[in-house]
């Protein structure tokens, strides 16, 4: 997979490029590089400090951790935190296993599935509306927002992306009013009581925060379980591996996500000062975006990169990013992951993919990296 990569990592590791946004920049392919720049703070996330308060910062996540450096970052980072722990998380394996149950007893009976419709897709999206407390009926709404968001930030649908915008933030307006009345014990009851006592998050990082979970929700588990099962499918000894030994699951999630991570062109910083990076002079202002899938594929640092291998030990792959902005939903994204594909090989065991592999098609852009629909036969 990814030649163009394999290419870049040989000859050009520091490539300047147009990105789809239209904006100039510098690609990095290599590992090595990667780690560096992800551990380097003169590469920055915040733009206002380049650009001043002279840019109007229009988008919702501008306010958020994924966009703020210390201190603030620690600041917005810590508030959510608690939220995320490998042991809070670890506490919800049984509501996971629930709604998975519940989603493939839907499809019990029935001779296909569309993988990403039916089950992909709705599991992290309850399970993310449950943490927050907000109705998972009202998804579909989510999902058009959300899907606006990713659209817009590649620099086509502008217009919409910034009505879809306000349309979200004002549900969210509405849904902080009728918890700041009624507070509960969900994650946003908590953040609002956390902003009432010490006014720790202001409304508008507030509105950033929960735009960001709920996005992160929406674009990111359901590729991890998409393709992993697309991967397993074109690798039919490791997926009778998996099915023989089910504790191979953590193995084979992390493979997946190193082999075709779901995250693949927003891991972007700025450079905070005019400096050499591989011979090549980076000004201040400049963009750098992390093939982060490119790093997974390096075989300077993983032995037959290109091989799917689920037994694959100690992969310190770069799929959930790397230094302070690692995931924060990385436990989160690898309960859910194991959950949902054990639970599917279990119940349907002889799932084919019902359509000719040259019909997938890749999701648009340059964001995600994910399959748009993936029909199953179950036999
Ligand atoms: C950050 C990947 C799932 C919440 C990141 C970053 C990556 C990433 C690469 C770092 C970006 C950067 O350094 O610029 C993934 C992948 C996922 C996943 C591959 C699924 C397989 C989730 C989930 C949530 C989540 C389920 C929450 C519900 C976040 C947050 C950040 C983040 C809040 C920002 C952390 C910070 O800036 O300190 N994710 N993510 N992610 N992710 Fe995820």
């Amino acid at each position: 997979p990814y030649p163009a990569y394999a290419r870049l990592r040989e000859t050009e590791p520091v490539y300047k490029m147009l990105f789809p946004d239209g904006q100039e920049g510098w690609l990095i392919t290599r590992y090595n590089d990667a780690v560096e720049v992800l551990m380097d703070p003169r590469f920055i996330k915040d733009i206002s400090k380049l650009y001043g308060g002279s840019i109007e910062q229009q988008s919702v996540f501008m306010h958020t951790m994924l966009f703020s450096d210390p201190p603030d970052h620690k600041r917005l980072r810590g508030l959510v935190q608690k939220a995320f722990t490998p042991q809070m998380i670890a506490g919800m394996r049984g509501r996971i296993q629930e709604i998975t149950n519940e989603l493939l007893d839907k499809a019990e009976g029935k001779t296909t599935m569309n993988l990403i419709d039916d089950f992909a897709f709705p599991l992290p999206i309850i399970v993310i509306c449950e943490i927050l407390g907000v109705p998972s009926a009202d998804r579909d709404k989510f999902r058009v927002w959300s899907n606006s968001l990713i659209e817009g930030s590649n620099g086509e649908h502008a217009t919409e992306m910034f009505k879809h915008m306000n349309e979200f933030i004002q549900y969210l307006s509405q849904w902080f009013e009728k918890v700041r009345k009624n507070p509960g014990y969900d994650l946003i009851s908590q953040l609002i009581m956390a902003e009432e006592d010490g006014d720790q998050l202001t409304e508008r990082e507030l509105y950033g925060v929960v735009a960001l979970l709920i996005i992160a929700g929406h674009e990111t588990t359901v590729n991890l379980i998409g393709n992993t099962i697309l991967a397993l499918l074109e690798n039919p000894d490791q997926l009778n591996l998996l099915k023989d030994k089910s504790d191979l699951i953590h193995t084979a999630i992390e493979e997946s996500l190193r082999f075709n991570g779901p995250v693949e062109f927003s891991t972007s910083r700025w450079a905070n000062e005019d400096m050499e990076f591989r011979g090549k002079s980076i000004r201040r202002g400049d963009l750098i975006v992390i093939a982060l899938n490119s790093a997974n594929h390096d075989q300077g640092q993983f032995k037959d990169a290109d091989l799917f291998d689920i037994t694959r030990e100690k992969s310190p792959h770069l799929a959930f990013g790397k230094g302070i902005h690692l995931c924060l939903g990385a436990p989160l994204a690898r309960l859910e992951g194991e959950i949902a594909i054990n639970s599917l090989l279990k119940r349907f065991p002889l799932i084919e993919l019902a359509v000719d592999k040259e019909q997938l098609e890749w999701r648009p852009g340059m964001i995600v990296r994910g399959i748009k629909e993936l029909p199953l036969s179950l036999k």
